[in-house]
């Protein structure tokens, strides 16, 4: 393929890649996004094996295909056996490659043979990119891996608070930047052999690495989804330095796209928990789960009701908000709830959903349900639309969800989650909080939610009380 061809197929995927983005901020166009992004993935591939720089001879296909065809297999296989509640641990496994990539380019790119041609600025100009390329990309990598391991529980949640952790971290970027002097200075070993600049390189790897370690174990359980969103930004940077290192023009467009749409989402997340943006990347905040010694105990008395008797309380109730959490995700009772909620509009009652920003165990998981099981778009709300209405509503049904309706993030200065918006489903005429004991959420913080006096507790399974509540409602 000629390289004016290749041009063009990467601006279409480039404008792909756009469409699908945008397409992707709202839920009715989600479905097309995805597909646009799709075709774009196909067409660069495409353009990029078929272009001047795969080369015409059947090895570099045969070698191609040997990468691309396990590689692809291997993804299919197991990203269609993860279960969605465990998507952002297969998020930063991704994302944790892509540091790799970056790694392994950078060091491809500075050990291979030299591009001929090339002026003394432009080889210099490729060495900073390989140096922050690679830096970029080992940060990406370790940090991924423990967010990794935190998200499965296999490493503490607790951050790791080590004395002067911003001196440490401040000293080991220092630390690269003379390193990165030294490499500049070794030059690039024009005469062949082991290039000069590989001990600094290796050097500043190695710490580079300790960094992305050191930065996600000082974030605590509570702020992980932000850490998820800002490893998705690191990871389109990695991308993109890999791209400058390989002079692909579509690499450096995908990496940027991703890193500056992780980093939007990351602020718009730490928004929505009230967290400084600039804490949460140095590090330190949110707390392990039950490490709740100077946050107050609840006080007062847990009330338990029966199947019922909340279904009474919906007959009852003209104005109902279902406040859906990461319970129902994992009870899968989505399909049995959108099932209830047609019973419900059909008697004229106004039913909607309140949807938390960090829901659930990732970005948009609530939505993602509710349109699966065909829940109606225009009754499914965020937070700021819908928390002042609680006040006139006569019944709002939390179903698994816990943090994101804990009143000490408001009252109590002393929590983990202080701070943080929570949907004030207390201030309904009455509440039922639907979940299998008294367990803490997410950031194993105690919830006097279940103690108010209008707070009711559904023991049991969601989607077994749910399907109980349906039959009720349709005997
Ligand atoms: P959580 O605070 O984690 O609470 C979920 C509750 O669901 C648990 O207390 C649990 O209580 C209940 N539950 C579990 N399985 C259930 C089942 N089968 N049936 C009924 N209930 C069940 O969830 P949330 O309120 O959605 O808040 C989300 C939390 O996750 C926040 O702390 C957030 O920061 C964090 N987080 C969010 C994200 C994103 S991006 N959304 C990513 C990582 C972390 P029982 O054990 O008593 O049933």
């Amino acid at each position: 393929m000629p390289d004016s061809l290749v041009t063009v197929a990467y601006i279409a995927a480039s404008a792909l890649f756009i469409l699908s983005l945008s397409g992707l901020s709202n839920q009715e166009t989600a479905r097309r996004g995805n597909l646009y992004g799709i075709i774009g993935m196909v067409l660069a591939l495409v353009a990029t094996a078929a272009g001047p720089a795969m080369g015409t001879s059947a090895a570099s296909f045969g070698m191609l295909a040997g990468a691309v065809v396990p590689g692809a297999l291997i993804g299919a296989v197991l990203a269609s056996r993860v279960a969605m509640t465990s998507m952002p641990e297969l998020v930063a496994v991704l994302h944790s490659f892509v540091g790799l990539a970056a790694v392994l380019v950078g060091f491809g790119s500075y050990m291979g043979p030299q591009t001929p041609g090339m002026s003394a600025l432009e080889l210099k100009i490729h060495e900073v990119e390989i140096f922050v390329g690679v830096f970029i990309g080992a940060i990406t990598f370790t940090g991924s891996v423990v967010a990794f391991g935190k998200l499965r529980g296999s490493i503490s949640g607790k951050p790791l608070m080590l004395p002067a952790r911003h001196l440490l971290n401040l000293g080991m970027l220092g630390g690269c930047v003379v390193l990165g002097w030294q490499f500049m200075g070794a030059g690039h070993g024009a005469t062949g052999g082991v290039p000069g600049g590989l001990t600094p390189l290796l050097i500043m790897t190695a710490v580079a690495s300790v960094i992305g370690v050191h930065l996600v174990a000082a974030i605590g359980g509570a702020d992980m989804p932000v850490v998820v969103s800002m490893l998705n930004s690191y990871s389109g940077w990695a991308a993109s330095a890999a791209g400058f290192m390989l002079s692909n023009d579509l690499l450096i467009i995908t990496g940027a796209l991703v890193g500056s749409s992780g980093a939007i989402l990351s602020y718009i997340m730490c928004r929505a928990m009230n967290r400084s943006f600039i804490s949460v990347i140095l590090g330190g905040f949110g707390t392990e789960g039950g490490s709740t010694s100077s946050a107050q105990k609840p006080q007062g008395e847990v009330k338990a009701t029966s199947v019922d008797e909340t279904v009474e309380a919906l007959r009852e109730a003209g104005s109902v908000v279902i406040i859906p959490g990461y319970g129902m995700a994992v009870a899968q009772a989505q399909h049995s709830l959108s099932e209830v909620i047609k019973i419900l509009r059909s008697k004229g009652k106004n039913v909607r959903f309140a949807i938390h920003p960090v829901a659930g165990r990732l970005p948009g998981h609530m939505n993602v349900l509710l349109a699966e099981a065909n829940v109606p778009y225009d009754i499914v709300l965020e937070m700021d639309e819908i928390n002042a209405d609680f006040p006139d509503t006569d019944f709002s049904w939390v179903i698994g969800a816990n943090d994101i309706v804990n009143p000490s993030a408001q009252d109590d200065p002393a929590s983990p989650i202080a701070g943080m918006p929570v949907l004030e489903c207390w201030k309904a005429g009455r509440c039922v909080v639907m979940k299998r004991s008294m367990a803490s959420g997410y950031a194993g913080v105690d919830n006097p939610l279940f103690y108010k006096p209008n707070t009711e507790m559904l023991f049991g399974d969601a989607k077994k009380v749910i399907d109980e509540i349906l039959g009720k409602l349709r005997g």
